[in-house]
């Protein structure tokens, strides 16, 4: 997917092999490379998924902007899985969060606060998960996922009260509005 959209929208500047272009007769970059030795490395901001995604949402092809964007979102993570997997100079910056309650979850790689390793998969016991995961790195059991699952429940029950007109049904708009501002906020919070 991010490979058709970047040979369609962003070869012509960046290069066939992500290797950029230099302005005639100089050594600096008309257009970055954005893979390879001398691209930004994997401690770089860009290498953060969604810092990569916005970035480019709101830049790029050359010409657009915030307001004028001229990629979905969908192409902007495309881009971001199909760009940053490319091979990049390496940083050690593990040892970049002396807190790690500090460091966010965007970042491809481990370790994060939850204590979750990003190699490892947890699922219920649906076959096909089985069937396509790698036995040494899939774990089957509600012990992983249960914390998944009592969002998801919240956020159902949050969402039937905006249809049900019996259960705590608010009549006006601003009401619905504010109490699902409420409830994001107070999630987001939990969060941090
Ligand atoms: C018309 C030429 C052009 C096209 C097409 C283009 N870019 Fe760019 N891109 C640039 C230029 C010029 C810069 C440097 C901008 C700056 O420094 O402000 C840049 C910068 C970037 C950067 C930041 C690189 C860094 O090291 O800071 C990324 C990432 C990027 N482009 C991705 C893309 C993607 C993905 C596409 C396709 C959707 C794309 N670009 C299409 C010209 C282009």
């Amino acid at each position: 997917m991010g490979n058709t959209v970047y040979v369609q929208k962003c070869q012509t500047c960046h290069g066939p092999e992500g290797q950029g272009m230099k302005t005639p007769d100089s050594p600096e970059y008309q257009y970055p490379l954005l893979w390879g030795k001398n691209s930004y490395n994997d401690g770089a901001g860009l290498y953060r998924v969604s810092n990569f995604a916005r970035y480019v949402k709101a830049n790029m092809p050359l010409g657009a902007s915030h307001r004028k964007p001229q990629l979905t979102d969908d192409e902007a993570w495309d881009l971001d899985a199909y760009v940053n997997s490319m091979p990049r100079p390496k940083k050690d910056i593990r040892k970049d969060w002396p807190d790690i309650s500090k460091k966010h979850f965007d970042h491809p790689f481990g370790p994060y606060k939850d204590g979750y390793s990003e190699h490892k998969f947890h699922t219920d016991h649906w076959r096909a998960f089985a069937n396509v995961l790698p036995a040494d790195r899939h774990t089957v059991g509600k012990a992983y996922t249960k914390n998944i699952e009592g969002v998801n429940t919240c956020l159902r029950s949050r969402k039937r009260r905006l249809a049900r007109k019996k259960t705590c049904f608010s009549k006006k708009k601003e009401y619905h509005l504010a109490a699902l501002n409420i409830m994001f906020t107070y999630r987001n919070k939990q969060k941090k």
